[in-house]
This record gives structure tokens, sequence and C-alpha cells, in this order.
């Protein structure tokens, strides 16, 4: 018999394991690190650019509605007549929210924050439509239109309630826009007032691989259901690096009390390497597009409703930076401006990062489909700088 044939499987060597691919190398908070393949936004940096599903997003802004450029977001292209008028119609239908959520909120503590409030609130939609049948279009849809229209009536349950009263229904006849404005002062917006939130919305709804839409993807990575999706991201989204600045601004300026005293705080500041706030970002280099359109909206309503000398301090600073800031492409983000507008519209202040989680609910149920689509669970590698193996030391050895 020969050598080979005597050899039983167990008594060859395992083939040696393939060396290891050359790990590519640590990236802090992953920059510059693909880790997604997307065809729902692209952001030019460099000449600071942004478009959804290909189209420019200041043409959305200037000619869509929120709820229009959901749609495009979420399914890929603009709906027809017929499309979105059901649309609009599903999620009308859906604005109400359970009494059960409505009394959970009544146990919130009225000093609590807002955001905090909003993923308790998103989380808790789970427990009512906790069936997940990721794999059904319908049930799809159907978590699109929930998740759409309860959280906008979730955010202004909560406004009311804190203030004792409360919370009104929403209004059938209203659109998106009005009807949260509505629910929230509890008269009906000028319709002005409603088309420039409706252009907000549109332009804080989507952003590529930003940090809350980063975790709504390894959330939805999971397979879990698109209740806990949301809430994950609404929890990243309250981070003052991230959707919390747009409050940290407004104080900011308050702060620095009037256009003369911008230069003196700027180089303090700076000297102190402070964070400013509304400036930076990981992708532009150049002013936020975002910025440029807010800029806008906020001087249309000061045209109309009056002007806020806080504005001109902000264009102040805005002219200092660019001299101080610039040369390592930090200028305005989208947070810069979006407090100007919120507060000239009346809303309160620690509402500003809710009504930022309100838009971008559209993109992180465009990210969640589009995980589905081609999903395979995030788990990333380390690079272990921990202790070498020890030995135990019992507690009265050590
Ligand atoms: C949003 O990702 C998205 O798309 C987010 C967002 C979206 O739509 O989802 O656009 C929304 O989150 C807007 C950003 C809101 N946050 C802020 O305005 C907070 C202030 N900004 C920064 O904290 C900062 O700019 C970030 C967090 C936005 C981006 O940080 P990066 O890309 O990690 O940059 P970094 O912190 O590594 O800084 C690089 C350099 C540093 O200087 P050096 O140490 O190299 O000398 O730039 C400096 C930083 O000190 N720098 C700033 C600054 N931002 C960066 N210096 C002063 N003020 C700033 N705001």
């Amino acid at each position: 018999m020969s050598d080979t044939a005597s050899h039983t499987a167990s008594d060859v060597p395992p083939a040696p394991a393939p060396a290891p691919a050359t790990p590519p190398p640590f990236r802090p908070g992953l920059e510059g690190v693909p880790a997604t393949q997307s065809a729902i936004c692209d952001i030019d940096g460099r000449q600071g650019q942004l478009t959804y599903r290909g189209f420019d997003t200041a043409i959305l802004a200037a000619q869509s509605t929120f709820l229009e450029t959901a749609y495009l977001l979420i399914w890929g292209d603009l709906p027809t007549a017929v499309q979105l008028r059901e649309f609009e119609h599903e999620v009308q239908m859906h604005r109400r929210v359970s009494f059960r959520i409505r009394d959970m909120m009544k146990s919130f503590p009225a000093q609590g924050h807002p955001m905090d409030a909003l993923q308790a609130s998103a989380a808790s939609l789970g427990l009512f439509y906790s069936r997940r049948a990721l794999d059904n279009p319908e049930y799809i849809y159907g978590a699109v239109v929930r998740l759409l229209a309860k959280i906008p009536t979730m955010v202004a349950a909560f406004q009311l309630i804190r203030k004792g009263q409360d919370p009104i229904q929403p209004r059938d006849d209203l659109p998106y826009a009005a009807n949260f404005l509505y629910m929230l002062t509890e008269r009906e917006p000028d319709p002005l007032a409603a088309r420039i939130f409706d252009a907000c919305l549109i332009i804080h709804s989507e952003h590529s691989l930003n940090a809350s839409t980063f975790s709504a993807r390894v959330t939805a990575s999971t397979l879990t259901d698109p209740y806990a999706v949301v809430a994950s991201a609404v929890g990243t989204l309250a981070g003052p690096l991230h959707g919390g600045a747009n409050e940290d601004v407004l104080a900011m300026l308050e702060a620095i009390g009037s256009p003369d005293q911008v230069e003196p705080w700027l180089d303090r500041a700076i000297a102190e390497r402070q964070k400013i706030m509304g400036f930076g970002h990981r992708e532009y280099k150049v002013k936020d597009p975002r910025a440029v359109i807010l800029q806008s909206l906020a001087e249309q309503l000061f045209d109309r409703f009056g002007h806020d000398p806080l504005y001109d301090l902000a264009c102040a600073l805005e002219r200092a930076a660019a001299e101080r800031l610039g040369p390592k492409g930090i200028y305005p983000n989208v947070d810069f401006y979006s407090g100007l507008v919120y507060r000239k519209l009346g809303i309160p202040r620690d509402l500003f990062t809710p009504i930022f989680a309100i838009a971008r609910t559209a993109g992180w149920l465009a990210h969640w489909k589009e995980q589905l689509g081609a999903n395979r669970i995030f788990r990333p590698s380390q690079i272990y700088t921990g202790s070498l193996p020890r030995q135990w030391q019992p507690l009265d050895a050590r």
C-alpha cells in the first residue's frame, strides 16, 4: 500500500492559513473610508454641491416639497401626480399617535431635552408595529409612512405636554409643514412661513453617510425594526458635533453680543482651540451649499417679519472666520444659519435639533431601505492596543 494511502485524513497536516491580508490603515472617525455604496445622495465637498438622486438640492428646495423629496430619496425617482397624492394622503392619515404614547410622554420630565423625548417615543412605535416583514414592500411602505407621519406629531406633542397642555390633534386639511407648525404653535402658520419651513425640511433631509445615517445603517444591518433604526439615529443626531450644533450657534452669537466684538471673540476662541459652532465639515472645504440656501430663506423671513440683529452678527462672524479659518477649509455648515430661520419662525431653541430629526427621517429611511436591498451586517475590525495576556491575581495578592 503506498505511503499516501496508509495515511488517514487526520494525519495530513492542515494547509497553512492564508497570510492575513494587510489590514487597511486605521482612520479615526473612518475619515475618507467608504463604509457603504449608496445611490441616494452625492456631495462635492470641494465645489460645494449637494444632489439627492441626481437632483440639485437648491432646485428641490425651490421647486419641490418635503414629502415629494422624501419620496424621491426613498424610492429613487420623483413621484407621478397619482403616486404623490396617494403618498401625501397616506402620511396624512397616519399623523395621529396612540394615546398610550401621549400618556407615556406625559410621564417624561418637562425639563428633559426634546431629543431624548423623541428618541424614546420613536422607539416606542416599535411596540405597536413590531411585526418585522422586511421582505414585504407593503410593510416597508407602511413603516415609511408611519415614521414620516408620526415623528412631527411626537415632537409637537412633547412641546405642548412640557408646557402642561394637552397635545392638539393634527389637522388633515393642512399640508405637512403647515400642520407641524400648527400642532406646535396652535395657530395656522403664515403661508410664507410654512413654505420656508418646508424648504428647510428639504435641505435637512439627507446628507450621505453622516454620523446619524451611519448609525441608521449599522442598526438596519442587524435586521431590527425600522423604529429602532430611527431611534438609534435620533440618539446620534442629538450630539453637539452633529445635529445639536444649531442650538449652540445661537448661544454663541448671543455670547459674542455685537458685531464689533466678533474679531476679539474669534481670536480668543481660536487661541483656545475652541470649535466654532456651525463651522467646519468633514466633507465640505467651502461654504456648505445648505448654508447659502438658509441665508436666503432667513432674508426672505426678515423682509416679511422684521430683521434680526443676530443675523448681522452672524454675517460679521462669517466674514472674520473666512480670513482666519478659510485657509483651513473651515466655513459655515448647515447649522450656522438654520437657527436664525427657526428663531424667526418662533420655534423654541431646543426644538431646532428635533426639527433636524423630522427632516432627516426621510434620509434615514432611504438608507434603511437601501441597506436592506444589499445587506451585510456591519462588523468592522479593530487594532488591539490593550494588555498582553496576563495571569489572574486574587484580591489579597493585588
Ligand atoms: C452636521 O457629516 C454630516 O454630513 C453632518 C451634517 C449632516 O447634514 O448630517 O452636515 C450635519 O453635523 C454639521 C456639523 C455641525 N457641527 C458643528 O458645527 C460643530 C463644529 N464643527 C466641528 O466640530 C467639526 O467641524 C466637525 C465635527 C463638523 C467636523 O470635524 P472633522 O471633520 O472631524 O474635523 P476635525 O475635528 O478633525 O478638525 C480638523 C481641523 C482641526 O484643526 P487641527 O487640529 O488640524 O489644527 O479643523 C479644525 C480642528 O481644530 N476645526 C475647527 C472646526 N472644525 C474643525 N476649528 C474651529 N472651529 C471649527 N468648527
